[in-house]
């Protein structure tokens, strides 16, 4: 029998487009999307979808009852830079919402549950360079604060109560149907939508910021590959270190460049530039690339021929 999935969180970035390829493996019938609300009008109509609070125990539980749902993958957030602004609110649902399914999964309601870790659990302490799978983690924002503490709760379940829970540090992630929302690694989104419509852009990263990124259809494949694993490869029950590729604003602004000669970069660095500084330039993922054979397709040209194709699309049609 196809599992039955819930995804919580479907509207945002990630979730979108999860949703879409999750009801490509396991039928639309299959996978129920949910959000907070309705903002996402192709999603909503595409499929089965419920209005959903990440916060509210007894809803999740109710909707995990009536569609016989046994896998969640949790999605919903607060990133970075928008934690720093309400640090809370992002305690708040980050926290909650991660209970909240690990509680259920704990009662036997759920099966499989999947939950996003990132690189903001690691801080100015950590190794910097090819950022060791086990090393320091000291954050600095109040995201990297609930992914790092989140990270703890997913092995103590794991070990105490047998959860399967499986989880991935992602990097920032770049795509063009859905926008980002409140992260630090935004801008390596917005760049390609304002080369498109104005020509140029302004980075609030200086030139020389260098972070770890990563294509969604990348993104999308190390998700649906680490939950399709056999439980006894998975080594690491906190969060999985996933890398692809690195660059600076930089050297994304020349790679746009090579395809649009008149592009013009500036830069400003807000309070995101202090976010930036405080997380690693490159991850070593060694440990996923063993584990459930993790490998990466799109370097920087790839994606960033990719990202203008479909922009142009978007816009211009
Ligand atoms: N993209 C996220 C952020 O910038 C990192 O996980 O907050």
């Amino acid at each position: 029998m196809s599992s039955k999935i819930l995804i919580i969180g479907a509207c945002g970035q990630i979730g979108t487009e999860l949703t879409t390829k999750l009801r490509e493996l396991h039928g639309v019938d299959n996978v129920i999307a949910s959000d907070i609300n309705t903002r996402k009008l192709e999603l909503v109509n595409s499929g089965p979808f419920v209005i959903l609070d990440a916060k509210n125990f007894n809803a999740i539980k109710d909707c995990c009852i009536n569609h016989n749902i046994d896998t969640i993958y949790l999605m919903a957030a607060l990133l970075s830079a928008t934690g720093e602004k309400y640090p809370m609110e992002a305690w708040d649902l980050n926290m909650n919402s991660l209970f909240h399914v690990l509680n259920l999964a704990k009662s036997g309601q759920i099966k499989k549950v999947f939950w996003p870790s990132s690189i903001a659990v690691f801080g100015p302490t950590t190794p910097r360079e090819n950022t060791p799978q086990h090393t320091i983690c000291e954050p600095t924002t109040v995201y990297g604060i609930t992914k790092q503490v989140g990270e703890r709760w997913c092995q103590y379940y794991h070990d105490k109560y047998g959860v399967d829970v499986r989880s991935i540090r992602y990097p920032g992630i770049i795509s063009h149907k859905a926008m980002p929302g409140g992260g630090t690694t935004d801008y390596a989104v917005e760049i390609y939508h304002e080369a498109i419509k104005e020509g140029k852009y302004e980075s609030f990263l200086s030139e020389d910021t260098n972070l770890p990124m990563m294509f969604m259809d990348d993104a999308i494949n190390a998700t649906t590959q680490i939950m399709a694993a056999p439980a006894e490869d998975l080594t690491i029950r906190s969060s999985y270190n996933l890398s692809a590729i690195s660059f600076t604003p930089e050297e994304i602004a020349d790679s746009i460049k090579a395809e649009m000669p008149e592009f013009k970069m500036t830069y400003k660095p807000d309070f995101r530039q202090a976010i930036a500084d405080s997380w690693p330039s490159s991850i070593d993922d060694s440990v996923a690339r063993k584990d459930w054979n993790w490998s990466h397709d799109f370097d920087l040209k790839k994606m960033t021929s990719e990202m203008l194709t479909q922009l142009k699309k978007k816009y211009q049609s």
